[in-house]
């Protein structure tokens, strides 16, 4: 959706435009998701990814190897960074399918991590995460918000980052809140609080 119309879009605009005044040398790689949309995770990538692993010497097929590529192009990019921004709305109670085909395609092993003597071990220098979730509804803390953080950060938890920030941006729908604006403001007042931690926090240049 165009910033105009996606209010998850904005709040994350005010987050890095107060990032980049606070700390212009930071760097930031943005991937919108619908430009180049990550594919569906399938079998041929499964085969890639998992045979080698439990099949020991298994060499992938070159149907398996150019499924492949994608996972090596996105964890290259995952691999450079240090901190992750998602973006994203509340739908059906969960997160749209595009960033959980993401999210599929870059917990990958030999990739994002590997097995150590059965240990995981991350192969990656992310140390926060932080989540711009936007809803039409409440997500005060209850059910939906619950089990919908729970299953974002135990993915992240799995290969190692374990500090998940999350900026609510709910009761949207005008019709129902009205409200919604004021919210709306809140959150990118957080987010601009968060992007001023960040930055003070940050290395600076030389
Ligand atoms: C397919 C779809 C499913 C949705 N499901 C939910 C939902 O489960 N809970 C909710 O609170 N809002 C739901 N919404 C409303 C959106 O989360 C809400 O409009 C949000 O503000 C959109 O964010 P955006 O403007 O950043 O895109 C849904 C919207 C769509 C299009």
């Amino acid at each position: 959706m165009p910033p105009e119309e996606a209010v998850n879009r904005r709040v994350a605009a005010a987050f890095f435009d107060e990032l980049h005044v606070r700390a212009p040398q930071i760097e930031v790689d943005t991937y919108d998701l619908y430009k180049a949309p990550p594919p569906f995770f399938d079998y041929p990538l499964f085969r890639f990814l998992w045979y080698p692993i439990i099949r020991g010497g298994y060499q992938p097929t070159p149907r398996e190897i150019e499924a492949g590529q994608v996972v090596s192009r996105l964890s290259a990019r995952f691999k450079a960074a240090h901190m992750l921004v998602l973006t994203a709305p509340v739908w059906n109670y969960s997160v749209p399918a595009i960033l959980k085909a993401w999210i599929d395609v870059t917990i990958a092993p030999n990739f994002s991590f590997r097995f150590v003597d059965r240990k995981l071990v991350p192969l990656h220098q992310i140390g926060r995460v932080f989540i711009f979730l936007s809803s039409g509804g409440s997500m005060g803390q209850g059910k939906v918000r619950d089990s919908l953080l729970t299953q974002l950060s135990a993915a992240f938890a799995f290969i190692g980052i374990n500090d998940v920030t999350t900026v609510f941006v709910d009761c949207q729908d005008s019709a129902l809140y009205p409200d919604s604006r004021e919210r709306e403001l809140r959150a990118i007042e957080q987010a601009q609080s968060l992007a001023r931690e960040i930055a003070a926090g940050a290395t600076l240049p030389g």
